[in-house]
């Protein structure tokens, strides 16, 4: 804070935008700066736009110019960005009963900005309340926010407490059904998914991968 406000363009600017150097000022001016990193589709969302269409030829849409284009553009993308087959069949397991991974990593996100117990960290001795540090709700113990999937390929080590390396490992983890406790979601259960069905979501989870924009940094301006 001290380093900042001596600074003649952080202070001008801050003085600008917030008033005064605060420590909630820079709270907000990096959460303004992370807004902007918005990540470029990736193949799964390549994918959402075509799958209205997969059932069509371009023949279908010769009387309607509008839905013409709109195709010709979905199958440009998913051809330019293709998923796998084993994303493919990742995405049915991903979005189904038999992975049930959409009862929470659901929306745009693949996330519903809620709290869940998924039994991360329940067998130590000591575990982190999570969300119940906040809400004091004893539903809310060891409850953590679903984070999302996007770019999740490129965030390891996973959890809230980085004890997982490796998506592989994170879906052996939902498989067996997480770590029993009582304070465990109703929505973990054991999957008992193939090997060939665990491979095929991690490959779903990896075409979520969108390319993030390069932030370049330079010389601060002189004054601002
Ligand atoms: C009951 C809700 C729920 C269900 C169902 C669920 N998740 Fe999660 N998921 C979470 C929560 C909450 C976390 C964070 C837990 C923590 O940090 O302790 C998480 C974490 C993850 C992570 C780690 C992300 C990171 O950035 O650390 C991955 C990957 C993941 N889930 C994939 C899946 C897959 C694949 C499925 C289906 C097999 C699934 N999830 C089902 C709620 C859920």
């Amino acid at each position: 804070m001290k380093r900042l406000a001596s600074m003649p363009v952080y202070a001008k600017q801050f003085e600008k935008v917030f008033g005064d150097v605060t420590i909630d000022a820079v709270g907000m001016a990096i959460a303004a700066f992370e807004r902007v990193i918005v990540t470029a589709p990736s193949p799964y969302d390549y994918n959402e736009q075509w799958r209205p269409y997969q059932d069509y030829e371009a023949e279908d849409f010769e009387d309607d110019p509008e839905l013409a284009e709109l195709y010709a553009a979905a199958k440009a993308g998913v051809e330019a960005h293709p998923m796998s087959e084993s994303a493919k069949r990742g995405r049915e397991i991903f979005f189904t009963e038999k992975g049930n991974c959409t009862a929470c990593h659901v929306g745009a996100n693949l996330a519903d900005e809620k709290y869940h117990n998924i039994g991360v960290g329940m067998d130590k001795d000591q575990p982190d309340v999570g969300r119940f540090a906040v809400t004091k709700d004893e539903a809310d113990m060891g409850a953590f926010k679903t984070p999302t999937i996007r770019n999740v390929a490129l965030t390891a080590p996973y959890m809230h407490d980085g004890s997982v390396a490796t998506l592989e490992e994170v879906v052996e983890w939902y498989d067996k059904g997480g770590h029993p406790s009582k304070y465990l979601s109703e929505k973990i259960r054991p999957l008992k998914l193939s090997e060939q069905d665990q491979a095929d979501l991690v490959e779903f989870m990896k075409a979520c991968t969108g390319p993030t924009p390069t932030v370049e940094t330079s010389r601060l301006p002189a004054d601002g």
